[in-house]
C-alpha cells in the first residue's frame, strides 16, 4: 500500500513540476487532490485497512498531500511569473497586425442606392415575406388560378396555397390593404424562380415601386423612372418605354436604357441592338384596386419592378450573373 502511494507521488510531482501553464498546473492539481482526485481517492481508502496498517499509510498519505499541495503552489507562482514575462517582452516596434476590412456586397451597394434615390423622391421603403401566399402571389394581382399568365414565372412551390414569392410585386397589394391612397412605396427583396442561366438565377432581387393617388398618369409614370435611370446612371442614358403584357398592369410596359457599354452602337452585352432592357412597370390594373376595394374612378397609380442583379451589372459591366454568389473575394474586393 505504501509502495501505492509512494508511485501516485512521484507522477504527481513529475506532472506538476513540468507544467508551463496555469491552466495545466489546474488540470494535474485536480488529477490527484481533486474530491475525485488519486490522492484523495487513497486518502479515503486508508479506513478499509487492516486495523494495524491504518496509522502508517494514513501518515504517508498525508505528507504526501501536503508536498503535493506545496508543489502546485509553488507551480502557480512560477507559471504567473513566466505569464507577466511574457507580457513584458511585446515588441512595441514591431507593425501592428491589420484587421482584415470588409466591403459592402455589390448587390447591397446598388440596393441602397435605388432606396436611396427612391426615398429623396418621397418614396417609403416597405418589406413583403419571401414566403408568400398564392393569393397576394398571384390573384389579388389578377393572376386567376389555372390562367396561363402563371406560365411566366416558373415558381417554386412549397404547399398548394405557399410560394417562394416569384416577384416583390404581392407587397402592392398587401400595403394596399392597409393603407388609403395616397400610397408611394418602393419594396426591396429576395425573389424566386425555377430558372437558371448567364443571366438567371433561382434566386434574385427585385425593388418594386408603387404610387397612387388621384390624377395619377402614364407621364408620371416616364418621369420617375427617367430621374431614377438618370440618377442611378448617368444623364446621357436616354431610356424607351416598350408597349408589354402584365396581367397586373394596363397597359403594361417593359423599359430600356440605351446601352451603357456601346452608347447605343451595338455590342455583345445588348446583342448589337443598342438597348437594354431593365424593368416592368405600368399603370396599375383596376382589377387589382377592385380585389383591394380602392375606388377606380378616383384612384390611378403606376407600379414598376426592376431587377437588381440587372441594374449593377450594367452599372459594373458584369458578364455573368452567378459571380454575385460565388462569394471569391477576388471579383467582391472590386466594389
Ligand atoms: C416582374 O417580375 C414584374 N413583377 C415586374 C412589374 C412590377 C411589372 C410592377 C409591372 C408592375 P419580370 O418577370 O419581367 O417582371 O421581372 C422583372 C426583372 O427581374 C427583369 O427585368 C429582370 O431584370 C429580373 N429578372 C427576372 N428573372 C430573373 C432571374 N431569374 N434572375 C435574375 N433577374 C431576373
Amino acid at each position: 500500500m505504501q509502495k501505492s502511494i509512494d508511485q501516485i507521488y512521484h507522477e504527481a510531482l513529475k506532472d506538476i513540476e513540468g507544467a508551463d501553464t496555469l491552466e495545466s498546473v489546474e488540470a494535474h492539481s485536480i488529477t490527484y487532490l481533486g474530491r475525485k482526485g488519486l490522492v484523495t481517492q487513497f486518502l479515503r481508502s486508508v479506513a478499509t485497512l487492516p486495523a494495524d496498517e491504518r496509522p502508517l499509510a494514513g501518515k504517508r498519505a498525508n505528507e504526501v498531500k501536503q508536498a503535493l499541495d506545496a508543489a502546485v503552489l509553488a507551480a502557480t507562482k512560477r507559471c504567473e511569473l513566466a505569464a507577466e514575462k511574457a507580457d513584458e517582452g511585446i515588441d512595441v516596434t514591431l507593425p501592428g497586425r491589420t484587421v482584415k476590412q470588409g466591403t459592402l456586397h455589390p448587390l447591397t451597394r446598388v440596393t441602397l442606392e435605388i432606396c436611396d434615390i427612391f426615398t429623396h423622391l418621397g418614396f417609403q421603403i416597405v418589406e413583403g415575406p419571401e414566403i408568400e401566399t398564392d393569393y397576394y402571389n398571384f390573384e389579388a394581382l389578377n393572376i386567376p388560378k389555372n390562367h396561363p399568365a402563371r406560365d411566366m414565372q416558373d415558381t417554386f412551390y412549397i404547399s398548394e396555397n405557399t410560394v417562394l414569392r416569384t416577384h416583390t410585386s404581392p407587397t402592392q397589394p398587401r400595403v394596399m390593404e392597409k393603407q388609403d391612397p395616397p400610397v408611394r412605396i418602393i419594396a426591396p427583396g429576395k425573389v424566386y424562380r425555377c430558372d437558371s442561366d448567364l443571366t438567371h438565377t433561382p434566386m434574385f432581387h427585385q425593388v418594386e415601386g408603387l404610387l397612387v393617388d388621384e390624377h395619377i398618369s402614364f407621364g408620371d409614370l416616364k418621369g420617375i423612372l427617367t430621374t431614377f435611370i438618370h440618377k442611378i446612371f448617368d444623364e446621357e442614358t436616354s431610356l424607351r418605354f416598350r408597349p408589354s403584357f402584365f396581367p397586373f398592369t394596363e397597359p403594361s410596359a417593359e423599359v430600356d436604357i440605351r446601352c451603357v457599354i456601346c452608347r447605343g452602337k451595338g455590342c455583345r452585352v445588348c446583342s448589337q441592338t443598342g438597348w437594354l432592357e431593365v424593368l416592368g412597370a405600368g399603370m396599375v390594373h383596376p382589377a387589382v384596386f377592385e380585389n383591394i376595394g380602392y375606388d377606380t374612378q378616383k384612384y390611378t397609380g403606376f407600379a414598376f419592378g426592376m431587377g437588381v442583379e440587372r441594374i449593377t451589372m450594367l452599372k459594373y459591366g458584369v458578364d455573368d450573373i452567378r459571380k454575385y454568389f460565388e462569394n471569391d473575394l477576388r471579383f467582391l474586393r472590386q466594389f
